[in-house]
């Protein structure tokens, strides 16, 4: 068995208030592996949030990586707009796009590393092509759209999957969940194999956002045996 990426933990700045972002990502910045940006288009999904302009702001004011999960129609002209604006890696949905194969590589030209995102309904197997090629795979604990959502445990023997499938084919993608996630719900997915773990109104919806950090990185570890 290969080793097991290490543990991260990704605030999604979509529960941050948006008019102190730069003061929000600075009180957890110093805890956390990277940022999780939700961008959303009011097509793909019924909610519209960010564009490039808001990463290349983020981007001047912070080094963790921006893991910036794509909810909208259009990938193919709006990834390349957002690895240049500084995201890190770019998420999309295979879904949105005729040819995902050729974006992942579209996207890698652009400098970006790639993940997919998987809704809870849709399985690995259609995607089943695309996985050797990825840097990650997004298992979405929710259906996409908005924060504070309820955690869906139907979703997590696919968690599972995908690491079971990594490890068989010596593939290197990492594996994130996404919705839901706080220090109750994320035990199930590190359990699971998990090692992203994205987390929106757990963190910013708190009080002490550094305390929750350390919830759910406790629950995580603890979990994981790790
Ligand atoms: C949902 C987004 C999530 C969201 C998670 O469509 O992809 O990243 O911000 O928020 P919580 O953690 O509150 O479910
Ligand atoms: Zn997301």
């Amino acid at each position: 068995m290969s080793e097991r990426p290490p543990l991260r933990i990704a605030p999604s700045i979509l529960s941050a208030d948006f008019a102190r972002l730069a003061d929000e990502i600075a009180e957890v910045a110093a805890h956390v592996e990277l940022l999780h940006v939700d961008v959303m288009d009011g097509h793909y999904v019924p909610n519209l949030t960010i564009g490039p302009m808001v990463v290349s702001a983020l981007r001047a004011v912070t080094d963790l990586p921006l893991d910036t999960h794509l909810m909208i129609a259009d990938p193919r002209t709006y990834g390349p707009q957002f690895a240049a604006a500084g995201s890190t890696s770019l998420t999309f949905h295979p879904g949105t796009d005729d040819d995902p194969r050729g974006l992942i590589d579209l996207i890698h030209e652009s400098g970006a590393e790639v993940g997919l995102a998987v809704r809870p309904r849709e399985s690995l197997d259609e995607f089943a092509a695309l996985l050797p090629h990825v840097e990650l795979v997004l298992c979405m604990t929710v259906e996409p759209g908005f924060a504070g959502q309820a955690f869906m445990p139907e979703v997590v023997p696919k968690v599972a999957e995908a690491v079971a499938r990594r490890e068989a084919n010596g593939w290197r993608y990492r594996v994130e969940v996404d919705g839901g996630i706080g220090p109750a719900t994320v035990a199930v997915c590190a359990a699971a194999g998990a090692d992203t773990l994205v987390a929106g109104s757990a963190i910013f919806g708190e009080r002490d956002r550094v305390g929750a950090v350390r919830a759910i990185r406790e629950a995580a570890l603890a979990a994981a045996g790790r």
